[in-house]
């Protein structure tokens, strides 16, 4: 069997254009939503990570670039009683997306609704534009001033909270908000303001937001967080808009099977003896394919801590080669079971009356 992945929907969709390149297969595997806890939550971490380089550098999917990111424009104000002032960032591009590793992930998904806890560490983010200050006093002497801006952030922990909902009736789950909250390592400012009428006014704004680098970050928090979190769930919804819920996330493994998930070819041999009424069974051969699987083993006295975890990190990790053993030790027996299931549909109708001469 070829499991249809779910996000490789979107590739179809993307190869069967001929004016896009062909794109490099997204290795994700099939995460049924019935799978509860860590199974279908490593598979959703696992897809996600598997997904990111193939947004990195935008226009696929109808996604927009990753890497660099564009938010409109936003402002906030600075209010520290050493230096006030308002700041409007324009042409703001962010930098570092792509370089995000999914840390792990949470999923709550039900027939139609969602909430889901992906959980990313970004080693550094850069936010860079223009900037324009007004109403600016830096020890009680006004100010304003126009140049360019890169505050750089460090060793971000980021959780986005995504929530989503199917309305009866639809094929696609729309997502309705995702809510990121963070921590940050560290923080650099870096302001160039050349026409702004006070000698090294710059220099001095720089310093004093590097050092109240901290305050910068949580006031950060309440100015960047809404243009960025309209941004992500713009994002994060075309492709749910792309890709129906159920084939995302098939509600069983079973409904993946029937969802055309699963690509297998049965060969079926019969025999019909002489004088008999009924073709018998031979042999059922099934041969297939796995787009991927996850492992996920629970040894809980086995002696060696952490030996279950181990094996599935190994066996995860191996994947490819525990699908061609698989084949070799599972073939057998649901050949057998089949061989049994089918012959007895034949022992049931006359070969003749199933398929007339
Ligand atoms: C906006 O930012 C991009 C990327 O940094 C840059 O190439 C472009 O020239 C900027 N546009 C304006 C109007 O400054
Ligand atoms: C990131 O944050 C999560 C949740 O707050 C925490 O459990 C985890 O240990 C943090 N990870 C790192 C590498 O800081
Ligand atoms: C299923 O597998 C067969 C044989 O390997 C192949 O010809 C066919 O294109 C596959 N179909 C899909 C939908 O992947």
């Amino acid at each position: 069997m070829r499991a249809v992945l779910a996000f490789a929907t979107i590739l179809a969709a993307a190869a069967a254009s001929p004016a896009l390149q062909p794109e490099p297969p997204v290795h994700a595997r099939t995460c049924s939503r019935s799978n509860k806890d860590n199974t279908l939550n490593n598979c959703i971490r696992h897809n996600i990570q598997a997904f990111i380089p193939h947004v990195k550098n935008g226009g696929k999917f109808g996604l927009p670039s990753l890497e660099p990111f564009h938010v409109p424009e936003t402002s906030f104000d600075l209010r520290t009683g050493l230096i006030d002032f308002h700041a409007v960032m324009r042409n703001l591009t962010v930098y570092g997306l792509g370089d995000a590793v999914v840390r792990d992930a949470m999923a709550d998904l039900g027939d139609d609704a969602m909430l889901m806890d992906v959980g990313l560490l970004l080693p550094k983010v850069s936010f860079r534009g223009m900037l324009e200050l007004s109403g600016g006093q830096i020890l009680e002497l006004p100010f304003k001033g126009r140049g360019i801006f890169d505050f750089t952030f460090s060793d971000i922990n980021a959780t986005w909270r995504v929530v989503g909902k199917r309305q009866a009736g639809e094929e696609h789950l729309e997502v309705q908000s995702v809510t990121p909250t963070y921590t940050v390592g560290g923080m650099t400012t870096d302001i160039k303001l050349p026409d702004q009428g006070i000698p090294n006014l710059d220099r001095v704004i720089n310093a004093v937001m590097n050092h109240y680098w901290t305050i910068m970050v949580d006031m950060g928090k309440a100015y960047v967080q809404k243009p960025i979190s309209h941004q992500l769930r713009s994002v994060i919804n075309t492709l749910f808009q792309n890709v129906p819920y159920d084939q995302m996330f098939p509600a069983s493994w079973l409904a993946a099977l029937l969802a055309g998930d699963i690509n297998a070819t049965w060969r079926v041999v019969g025999k019909r003896q002489a004088g008999e009424e009924h073709l018998e069974v031979q042999s059922v051969t099934p041969t297939y394919t796995v787009g991927g699987m996850t492992t996920d083993i629970k040894l809980p006295d086995q002696g060696i801590p952490n030996l279950d975890r181990v094996i599935n990190a190994v066996m995860n990790h191996y994947w490819t080669i525990m699908v061609d053993m698989g084949k070799a030790y599972v073939q057998k027996p649901i050949s057998h079971q089949l061989r049994s299931v089918i012959n007895t549909l034949f022992q049931n109708v006359p070969y003749d009356q199933m398929f007339p001469a």
